[in-house]
C-alpha cells in the first residue's frame, strides 16, 4: 500500500504507549484513525490531537476481552467508515510471575487480548479485504515473541503466537493485494516497558516509541513481512536459538533478563 492518506485505520491499543505515538503518525498520514481501547477519556483526548494534526479520529471505547461482541464492534465501524483499509493489532497486556504462579484466568486473559482477539478481528475484517483485494493486517509482537521472556512466559506465548500466525497467513494471502505484517519492538521507552520504572537490561538497545511508530508505516508502505526493532546483538541471538536454544539462556542470564523479570514478578 503505496500511500496511506484518505484509509480508515483500526488501531487497538491506542490510548497509551506507544499507540498513541502510531496514532500520530497516521494521522500525519492523512489517515482516518479508528481509535480502540477501554479508557473513554484518554481515547478522546489522542482523538483530538489527531484531529489537530491532519487525520480524522474516531474513537471507539471496547473491551478486547469481549470477544463475543467483536462483531458487534466491525459492525460499527463498517457503519461509519464504509470498510477498514488497514488493521495494527497493537492492544496487549503483561504480568510478570513463575509459571507456576499464574492463574487460568490470567493464562486466559493474557492469549485473549494479546493473541486472540486480534485473530478474531482480522477474521471478520479479512473477507471485506480480500473482496476488494486491498488491504493490510499489521500485528504488534515482541522480541519476547522470538526468546522466550522468564517471568513473562504467558506474553512471549503470545506473542511467538503472533509471529507465527503471521508468518502462515501471509503465505495465504501471497497471490493477493492483502498484506500482512508483524513488527517487533524491543525495549522501547514508553509504555508497559516503563510502567516498572526499572533499567533495560546491559547492552539492549532501548528505541524511542516514534521508532516503533515508524516502523509501523515504513511496515505497511513497502510491505515489510517482519521487522525487528532490537539491536544487532539481540538480532544476532534471535537468529541462533533455534540451533542453539541454551546459549540463549545464557545469554539472557548474563546480560541480566532473568534478573530484571525476576525482579518484575516479585513487585
Ligand atoms: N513498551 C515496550 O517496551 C514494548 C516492547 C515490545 C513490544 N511491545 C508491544 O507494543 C504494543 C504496545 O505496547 P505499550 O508498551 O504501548 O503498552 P501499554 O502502554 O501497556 O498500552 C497497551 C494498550 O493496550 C490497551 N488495552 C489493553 N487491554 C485492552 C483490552 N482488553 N481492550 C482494549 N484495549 C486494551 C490499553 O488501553 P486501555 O487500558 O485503555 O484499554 C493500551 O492502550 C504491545 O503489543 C506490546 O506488547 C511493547
Amino acid at each position: 500500500m503505496k500511500s496511506i492518506a484518505g484509509k480508515t485505520v483500526l488501531l487497538t491499543g491506542a490510548s497509551g504507549g506507544i499507540g498513541v505515538f502510531m496514532a500520530r503518525a497516521l494521522a500525519k498520514e492523512q489517515a482516518t484513525v479508528i481509535l480502540v481501547s477501554r479508557s473513554e477519556d484518554k481515547l478522546n483526548d489522542i482523538c483530538a490531537e489527531v484531529n489537530a494534526l491532519g487525520g480524522k479520529g474516531i474513537s471507539i471505547p471496547f473491551d478486547l476481552s469481549k470477544l463475543d461482541e467483536l462483531p458487534s464492534l466491525v459492525d460499527k465501524i463498517h457503519q461509519i467508515t464504509g470498510h477498514i483499509d488497514i488493521v495494527i493489532n497493537n492492544a496487549a497486556v503483561e504480568k510478570y510471575r513463575c509459571f507456576q504462579d499464574y492463574t487460568l484466568e490470567d493464562i486466559q486473559s493474557i492469549l485473549v487480548t494479546n493473541l486472540i482477539s486480534g485473530m478474531e478481528l482480522t477474521r471478520l475484517i479479512l473477507p471485506g479485504m480480500i473482496a476488494r483485494n486491498s488491504g493490510h493486517i499489521v500485528n504488534i509482537a515482541s522480541g519476547s515473541g522470538k526468546k522466550g521472556a522468564p517471568y513473562n512466559s504467558i506474553y512471549s506465548a503470545s506473542k511467538a503466537g503472533l509471529i507465527m500466525w503471521t508468518d502462515a497467513v501471509r503465505q495465504e494471502l501471497a497471490d493477493s493485494q492483502v498484506n500482512i505484517s508483524v513488527v517487533c519492538p524491543g525495549y522501547t521507552a514508553a509504555g508497559m516497558f516503563f510502567a516498572f520504572g526499572l533499567p533495560a537490561p546491559k547492552l539492549a538497545k532501548v528505541s524511542q516509541p516514534q521508532d516503533v511508530a515508524i516502523a509501523v508505516i515504513k511496515a505497511i508502505k513497502q510491505n515489510q513481512p517482519e521487522v525487528m526493532l532490537d539491536g544487532v546483538l539481540t538480532r544476532l541471538l534471535f537468529s541462533n536459538v533455534q540451533l542453539f536454544p541454551e546459549f540463549g539462556d545464557h545469554i539472557f542470564r548474563w546480560i541480566g533478563i532473568r534478573e530484571l523479570n525476576k525482579n518484575r514478578s516479585e513487585q
